[in-house]
């Protein structure tokens, strides 16, 4: 009699290890789907998630497998302290207040910002700019040269070698050519008119705090405008680029623009000066052989 209620002790306490497990695993996947909805939450109503779509849900640096893994954290360092590692290639070379993650956000891997989770799936890609399909390493020249003010660096060098490696990572498990909708919008496609005027209000009463009241940038946040800034070759001298950052994320963390005063300091802003984009390399890619042949 004894030994049998121990038995079923022992039966029931295995049924109950199991059933916690079960339990245990289920609560973690809920807990890793939430997490990516936690990600989106902040922008839920501005980022539409259509369903069946790639997930968001980017691998960490230092979970890369062990033969890439320095080089992706090289990488991510670029990203994120682009005037310590990369000075050679940077407008203001150690002292430059701009990194990439100035705009793509933890280096790219922040939903609430120009992402870059999926880039090493969609590119090589056609480019208006190129008159051409580029791959990513001509496209981060293009960030180098215009966005940080600098020149190229090298396509065989360590800089884009990292980085490559880097958005590749980041965009693991994501299907090639897949649809990304957490990529930033060509526009806000809202009809309004900017008014200057009332756009140096908004700046006043909501940026200068943390980018100066001359667009310098603080100990907080790097510049809008000025030498330090991006050149006028660069995406975000753009109205349309500008108001759609600026509605979506900014004031960082907290964003709380109407869209019209998002047009309104965009526009603002844009009329500021600005380093003169100054061409390093040529962007075209010249067709000499004619596509027709390949049919
Ligand atoms: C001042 C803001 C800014 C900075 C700084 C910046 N970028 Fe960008 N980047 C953009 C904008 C805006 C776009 C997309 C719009 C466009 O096509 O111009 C973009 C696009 C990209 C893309 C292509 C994304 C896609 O989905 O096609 C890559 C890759 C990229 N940037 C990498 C970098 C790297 C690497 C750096 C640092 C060397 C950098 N960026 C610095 C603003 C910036
Ligand atoms: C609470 C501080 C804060 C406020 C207020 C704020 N920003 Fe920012 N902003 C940041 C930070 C910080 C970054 C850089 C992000 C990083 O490095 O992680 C940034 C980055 C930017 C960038 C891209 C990088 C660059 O300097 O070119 C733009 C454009 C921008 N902000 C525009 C604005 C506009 C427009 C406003 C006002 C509507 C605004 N910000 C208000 C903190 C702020």
């Amino acid at each position: 009699m004894k030994n049998r209620g121990v038995y079923t002790g022992l039966v029931l306490a295995g049924l109950l290890l199991v059933f916690g497990v079960w339990v245990l695993s289920f609560f973690d996947t809920t807990l890793s789907i939430k997490r990516v909805a936690l990600d989106s939450e902040a922008a839920a109503k501005r980022v539409a998630l259509p369903s069946g779509q790639a997930l968001f849900n980017p691998p960490r640096p230092e979970d890369a497998p062990e033969s890439i893994r320095e080089e992706v954290m090289l990488g991510y360092k670029i990203m994120t302290e682009t005037s310590k590692y990369a000075w050679q290639y940077v407008g203001n070379g150690k002292d430059s207040k701009l990194s990439c993650s100035s705009c793509h956000f933890e280096g790219g891997r922040s939903m609430d910002s120009i992402s870059l989770v999926g880039v090493g799936a969609t590119y090589p890609r056609y480019r208006d700019r190129n008159e051409y399909t580029v791959d990513l390493g001509i496209r981060i020249q293009g960030c180098f040269d215009r966005s940080m003010n600098g020149t190229p660096p090298p396509l065989d060098g360590q800089i884009i070698q990292s980085l490559l490696v880097y958005l590749q990572w980041i965009s693991k498990d994501i299907p090639i050519y897949a649809e990304l909708p957490w990529t930033l919008p060509e526009s806000l496609g809202n009809p309004h008119k900017p008014d200057t005027a009332n756009g140096a209000t908004v700046y006043k009463d909501v940026c200068a705090r943390c980018h100066g009241i001359n667009g310098e940038g603080t100990d907080i946040a790097p510049p809008l405008w000025g030498n330090e800034s991006y050149n006028d070759g660069a995406g975000m001298h753009r109205v349309r680029t500008l108001s759609t950052f600026a509605w979506r994320f900014m004031p960082k963390n907290a964003p709380s623009l109407t869209q019209e005063q998002a047009l309104d300091v965009a526009a603002y802003i844009h009329e500021k000066p600005r380093p003169k984009f100054v061409p390093t390399h040529p962007d075209k890619i010249v067709r000499l052989i004619p596509l027709t042949e390949g049919k």
